[in-house]
């Protein structure tokens, strides 16, 4: 359970560095972090420097806080976020989002890196998070609620807010933009899918399927955040394509859809 004192403390710690209080947050996946470093008059803390934030040691991420403004709104942004995989409890994984909420921010943006299940998708694709299907099976609020925080039994019926996800599609029809829309599974990794794995989350009615958001999103909606998410799909999910899935291959290709990703995230944000 998260503690209200320990929010407050790395609240705190936050606010004594900026002056900018935060409307939106957004933590950025694999590959994708370069869009902290479009933030304007940003102030950059590691995570390491955050009382009360853990330590990680992914590759491929910075794990700086990053806050600043982009298109003229004030944000939040995770360089890097902490995932189940490297051993970090669901506790540490989502502190930053209550962090995150009581710094001011109302909305939260979750991006990831992420295998295409469905097989009309293409590598490349960005596909905005529907819905979720939680195959870990555990839950970052099993334990004791903390009620200053967020109801015991919270609704699960639109994790993924419909208001924002209609702006999004909005913006991506405008803009050219082909954003695909599906059901995330949330794998734990860090070993990929096996083919027969991937044949049974499509069964269940999985689009996409990743190591990451799925705990985020749940913290975040349990504390009143509207969430919205979206995927880089970087590579077609095992046994799909007859060619074995590379780490590198995710972050080169989440690289090359940067720009489209940067574009839509940015006039998301705007609107
Ligand atoms: Cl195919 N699976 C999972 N779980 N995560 C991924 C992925 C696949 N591709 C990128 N991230």
């Amino acid at each position: 359970m998260h503690q209200t004192s320990q929010i407050k403390e790395a609240k705190e710690y936050i606010q004594g560095k900026t002056e900018i209080a935060p409307e939106i947050g957004l933590i950025l996946g694999s590959g994708l972090g370069g869009l902290a470093d479009e933030l304007e008059d940003a102030v950059t803390i590691p995570y390491q420097d955050i009382p009360h934030f853990t330590k990680s040691a992914a590759i491929g991420h910075a794990n700086q806080l990053v806050i600043g403004t982009l298109n003229g709104k004030q944000i939040v942004a995770m360089k890097g976020r902490y995932h189940y995989y490297e051993g970090y409890s669901l506790d540490e994984v989502t502190f930053p989002v209550r962090v995150i909420q009581a710094l001011g921010a109302e909305k939260l943006i979750i991006t990831n890196a992420a295998g295409a299940v469905n097989k009309e998708f293409n590598p490349g694709d960005l596909m905005l998070i529907s819905d979720h299907i939680n195959l870990v099976g555990r839950n970052p609020l099993i334990g004791p609620n903390n009620d200053d925080l967020g109801t015991r039994f919270p609704d699960s019926s639109e994790i993924y807010n419909r208001e924002l996800r209609d702006v999004a599609k909005n913006i991506a029809e405008e803009n050219n933009i082909n954003l695909q829309e599906g059901v995330y599974a949330w794998w734990s990794g860090p070993a990929y899918e096996t083919p027969a794995e991937i044949r049974m989350i499509r069964v269940l009615g999985g689009d996409a399927a990743g190591m990451s958001t799925v705990p985020e999103a749940l913290v975040a909606v349990h504390g009143g955040l509207k969430v919205l998410g979206i995927s880089c799909l970087t590579n077609m999910a095992s046994g799909i394509l007859d060619q074995p899935l590379s780490h590198d291959e995710v972050i080169e290709v989440a690289a090359q859809s940067r720009s489209k990703f940067v574009k839509l995230v940015k006039e998301v944000i705007h609107q």
